[in-house]
């Protein structure tokens, strides 16, 4: 059967390269520099944001760098519960997020009230909580984990039942990898990664027989099953720039993939179609970074009654992932 026609949406739109533009990334620079500040942006970040930053990465290598800075800003270009991470690895610290309203529709999908009814509802079990998740959550939990250490975290509990949230599909997957444990997942899942069906990699798959296929853990089971490798945003980026293989199609959301072409102009990365895009990310603008690092804007604070809890299940996090498993 012929492929399948498809538009063509790689989630290669980035703004255009303006005078203005670039008068703009100085000035953020050079606040930056007056202002002591660090800025931290996520792997799906707009390319312009990317380009200003101090450091690029996943949420695992962002809080490492959040708990390691000698700045006294941050300015966190990513989302909600990865700045307030960040405040509480560095809790003396000023840290801004360029716009409240990049939240996240995973963590959205359970509050700290509803960790604490999954708790009593199993009792004796620990609860994992993915970093995806808000600061009340994290206080409720155990201990955290990203997309990198999930099954480190999970190994790393003497526990054979572990409860887990929110994230089913990081949940299944971190199972699949362990099958001595048995995982009590919490029904959440990310909206951006839903979207992505089996047909749609099967249609891309016969455009490119010759491509790898990446994806992200927050994948459907039945995607996962398509991949040649799953992985953090981070893992994606290592394995595609270590790879003899020329071709990929990135199942995530459209950042990674631009950053994956601005590093490697020789290999062809490809998504599905349409390409998928994080709305909460993309709030985070230029503009807006200015804007926050000449009037303080949108500080981040968490209630002195959930810090010292949400801290402890973070900084457990910290401890076991020292020793993360490449593998994992
Ligand atoms: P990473 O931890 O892989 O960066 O993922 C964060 C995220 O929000 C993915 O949707
Ligand atoms: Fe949340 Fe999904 Fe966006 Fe990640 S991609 S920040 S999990 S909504």
């Amino acid at each position: 059967m012929p492929a399948v026609a498809m538009p063509v949406d790689d989630g290669t739109e980035a703004r255009p390269r303006t005078p203005q533009l670039e008068r703009l990334s100085r000035h953020v620079r050079s606040l930056a520099k007056r202002r002591n500040a660090v800025i931290l942006a996520h792997i799906y970040q707009r390319l312009e944001i990317q380009e200003v930053a101090d450091f690029i990465g996943d949420s695992l290598n962002l809080s490492r760098e959040a708990a390691r800075t000698k700045a006294d800003v941050i300015v966190f270009c990513g989302v909600h519960f990865m700045a307030e991470t960040a405040k509480l690895l560095s809790p003396n610290k000023l840290v801004l997020l360029p716009d409240m309203k990049a939240g996240c529709g995973m963590a959205d999908m359970i509050t700290g009230d509803q960790a604490r009814a999954f708790r009593a509802q199993y009792p004796g079990r620990p609860l994992v909580s993915y970093v995806n998740t808000y600061a009340e959550v994290k206080a409720e939990s155990d201990i955290c984990c990203t997309s990198t250490n999930a099954a480190t975290v999970v190994r790393s509990l003497p526990d054979e039942e572990i409860l887990f949230a929110p994230d089913m599909y990081l949940g299944g997957w971190v199972q699949k990898r362990l099958p001595d444990k048995k995982i009590i997942a919490w029904k959440g899942y990310c909206p951006t990664h839903f979207v992505i069906q089996p047909s749609m990699v099967d249609a891309r798959k016969a455009q490119h027989p010759g491509a790898l296929v990446l994806a992200h853990p927050e994948c459907s089971p039945e995607v996962l099953e398509l991949a040649d490798y799953v992985g953090s945003t981070q893992g994606i980026m290592d394995y595609a720039g270590g790879s003899q293989a020329k071709e990929f199609i990135i199942l995530t959301e459209a950042g990674l993939l631009l950053r994956l072409k601005a590093l490697h102009p020789h290999k062809h990365f490809y998504s599905i179609a349409p390409c998928p895009h994080c709305p909460y990310m993309k709030f985070v603008e230029l503009e807006k970074v200015a804007a926050a690092l000449e009037n303080d804007l949108n500080p981040i604070e968490i209630p002195t009654a959930i810090m010292a809890r949400a801290r402890t299940s973070i900084q457990r996090m910290m401890d076991v992932s020292g020793a993360v498993n490449p593998a994992d």
